[in-house]
C-alpha cells in the first residue's frame, strides 16, 4: 500500500506528518511531471529549523501526478516521502471519515435532521480511515531517527499518534489540530467507540496543539466527556493550558496561534500580477466602497448568509445603492464531496440573485469569481474598505489576519465571534453571530460608515496583533514545547 522504499529514506530527526504535503504534480498532455511547491505555515515553519536538522515530511499522494511521481521516484526532494496509498481507501479515508465527518463535526454543519447516518458505509469509510492512519505511523515509524520529534498535523490523521506510539515508544510526538474542537454534546453525534478512538488516538501523543484556548477546552471537555479521563486545568507548566490523564499517561494540551506572514504578504502584494489585477479590479468597481471576502468554496465558512447579509443592507439601506460592490473571490475546494457542488451552485445563485434583483447597466453589486488566482486575491484584499469574515466556525481564519496587513488604505473587519482568529482580533474588528444576517448587514454598514480615522488606527492595531505569530514562530513554539520537557 505504501511506496516501500525506506533504504532511500533517511532517517530523520524531525518528522511532519499530513494529509496535503509540499509538493504536488500535474501530469502534462505528453505525460511529463511539472511539480508545483506549496506554502503555508508548515513550509516556511520547516525551513525555519534549519538544515542542520535531517527532516522528513510524509504526506499522502493526492492527485494522479502524485501517485505517478510517487512510483516512478520522481519526488526530486529526499526529504518528501509520499504515500500512495490505495485510490479507494484514500477515498474513503479522505472523503468520507475526514472531510464528511471530522470536519462536519468539528464545524457543526450536519444538517441534524436527516445528517449525520452512521451505517454500513460509514463503517467501511472507518476501516479505511485506520488502514490511511496505520499507512502514516508505520512510514514515520521507519524514518525516524531513535528519539526523534514527530508532528503530526489535523483530523485526518487522528490516530496516528497512538499507533505510532505503539511501534516506536522512543518518540516525542505531537498533534496539532488545525480546526475547531467540538463540544461534548455535538462530539457525541459520533458512535460511541468512533468518539472514543479519535479522542484516544489523539491522546496518543505527548502533546495536543490548539489554535486556541477555546478549541484545547473543547477538547478536553470531550475526554473528560467521553472517556471519563482526569484533566487538570491549571496546571499545564508555562507553554501549556492544561493535562488530561487517561489510562495512565498524560498529554499536555498547548495553544499556539497561527498569525499571517506579515514580510512575505507585503512583498508579494506589491508584485507585478497583483498591480495588474488591482487595475482591473479598480476598473469594475469604478470608484464606488468595497466590502471583499476570499474563501474556499467551504460549508463553514458562511458564504451565502454573506450575500443575504448584503442584500438586507441593499435593501434596508438603498442610500448604498450603486455605491459598493461585494467582491467575493471564492476558490474550488473539495469538489468530489456532494455538498460543496451544491454549495457552490448556491453561492452562484444567490449572487446571481443579488444582482438581477439590484444591478443596472453601470453597476454590479456582487463581482464574484470562483476560480483560483492568488494574486487576484492580494489585489482585493489592497482594495477593500471592509472585509467580511463570517464563518459558522473556524479554527482560525487567516485571511481576517491577511487583509488588514495588506489593505493599501486601512480596512475595516466585520468578524464572526465562531472564528478562532476572533480572540486575538475581536476588539479591533466589527464582530457578529455569523447566523444573524440582520446583524451581520448593521455590521456592515458600521464598517463602511466608519470615520476614516478610527478605520486606519483599528486596521493599524489588526495588523499588528495578526503579524505577532508567524508561521515559523507558529511551528517552532509547538516543536520546542514538545522537545523542551523532553529532558
Ligand atoms: C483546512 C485544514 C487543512 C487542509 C485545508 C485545505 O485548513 O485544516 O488540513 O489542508 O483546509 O483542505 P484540503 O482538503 O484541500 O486539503
Amino acid at each position: 500500500m505504501v511506496n516501500a522504499r525506506p533504504s532511500e529514506q533517511h532517517q530523520a530527526r524531525i518528522l511532519l506528518a499530513s494529509n496535503r504535503g509540499p509538493i504536488s504534480f500535474t501530469v502534462e498532455d505528453d505525460g511529463t511531471l511539472t511539480p508545483r511547491r506549496g506554502g503555508g505555515g508548515l513550509v516556511s515553519g520547516l525551513s525555519a529549523i534549519g538544515d542542520e536538522v535531517e527532516s522528513v515530511w510524509v504526506c499522502a499522494a493526492l492527485s494522479e501526478g502524485d501517485r505517478a511521481a510517487t512510483r516512478q521516484g520522481k519526488l526530486g526532494d529526499p526529504s518528501v516521502r509520499m504515500l500512495d496509498i490505495d485510490p479507494g481507501t484514500f477515498a474513503r479515508a479522505y472523503n468520507g471519515i475526514a472531510n464528511s465527518t471530522l470536519w462536519f463535526v468539528h464545524h457543526l454543519i450536519y444538517n441534524t435532521p436527516t445528517t449525520p447516518v452512521f451505517g454500513a458505509s460509514f463503517r467501511r469509510e472507518w476501516t479505511s480511515y485506520e488502514a490511511y492512519n496505520t499507512a502514516f505511523a508505520e512510514a514515520l515509524a521507519e524514518s525516524a531517527a531513535p528519539g526523534a520529534t514527530v508532528l503530526v498535523q489535523d483530523y485526518h490523521l487522528s490516530l496516528t499518534p497512538r499507533l505510532l506510539r505503539e511501534l516506536r515508544p522512543d518518540l516525542r510526538i505531537g498533534h496539532f489540530s488545525h480546526t475547531p474542537w467540538a463540544p461534548p454534546d455535538y462530539y457525541r453525534l459520533l458512535p460511541d467507540d468512533i468518539a472514543r478512538d479519535v479522542l484516544v488516538g489523539i491522546l496518543g501523543a505527548d502533546r495536543a496543539g490548539f489554535l486556541t484556548r477555546r478549541w484545547a477546552s473543547a477538547f478536553a471537555d470531550c475526554c473528560e466527556a467521553v472517556l471519563g479521563a482526569e484533566v487538570d486545568r491549571g496546571s499545564g507548566g508555562d507553554r501549556d493550558v492544561m493535562t488530561v490523564t487517561h489510562e495512565g499517561r498524560t498529554t499536555a494540551l498547548g495553544v499556539h496561534s497561527l498569525g499571517a506572514d506579515g514580510d512575505f504578504l507585503r512583498e508579494r502584494s506589491h508584485r507585478p500580477d497583483v498591480d495588474s489585477r488591482l487595475a482591473a479590479l479598480r476598473e469594475a468597481v469604478g470608484g464606488r466602497r468595497t466590502v471583499v471576502r476570499v474563501d474556499r468554496t467551504e460549508l463553514s465558512k458562511n458564504i451565502v448568509r454573506g450575500l443575504h447579509a448584503y442584500r438586507h443592507l441593499l435593501r434596508s439601506r438603498p442610500e448604498w445603492l450603486d455605491r459598493v460592490v461585494h467582491v467575493a473571490f471564492a476558490y474550488p475546494s473539495r469538489h468530489d464531496l456532494p455538498e460543496y457542488r451544491e454549495y457552490t451552485a448556491s453561492v452562484l445563485r444567490t449572487a446571481q440573485e443579488i444582482n438581477d434583483e439590484f444591478g443596472t447597466p453601470s453597476w454590479q453589486p456582487v463581482l464574484l469569481q470562483v476560480d483560483d488566482d492568488f494574486a487576484r486575491s492580494l489585489a482585493a484584499y489592497r482594495l477593500a474598505d471592509v472585509a467580511l469574515v463570517n464563518p459558522i466556525r473556524d479554527g482560525m481564519n487567516l485571511v481576517a489576519k491577511e487583509v488588514p496587513v495588506v489593505s493599501d488604505e486601512g480596512c475595516a473587519l466585520v468578524l464572526s465571534r465562531e472564528a478562532g482568529a476572533y480572540e486575538e482580533l475581536g476588539d479591533d474588528a466589527v464582530t457578529v453571530n455569523p447566523y444573524d444576517v440582520i446583524a451581520t448587514a448593521e455590521a456592515l454598514h458600521t464598517a463602511l460608515t466608519m470615520p476614516e480615522a478610527e478605520r486606519s488606527d483599528r486596521c493599524k492595531r489588526l495588523a499588528s496583533a495578526s503579524t505577532a505569530l508567524p508561521p515559523s514562530a507558529w511551528f517552532l513554539s509547538q516543536y520546542r514545547a514538545l522537545t523542551d520537557d523532553q529532558a
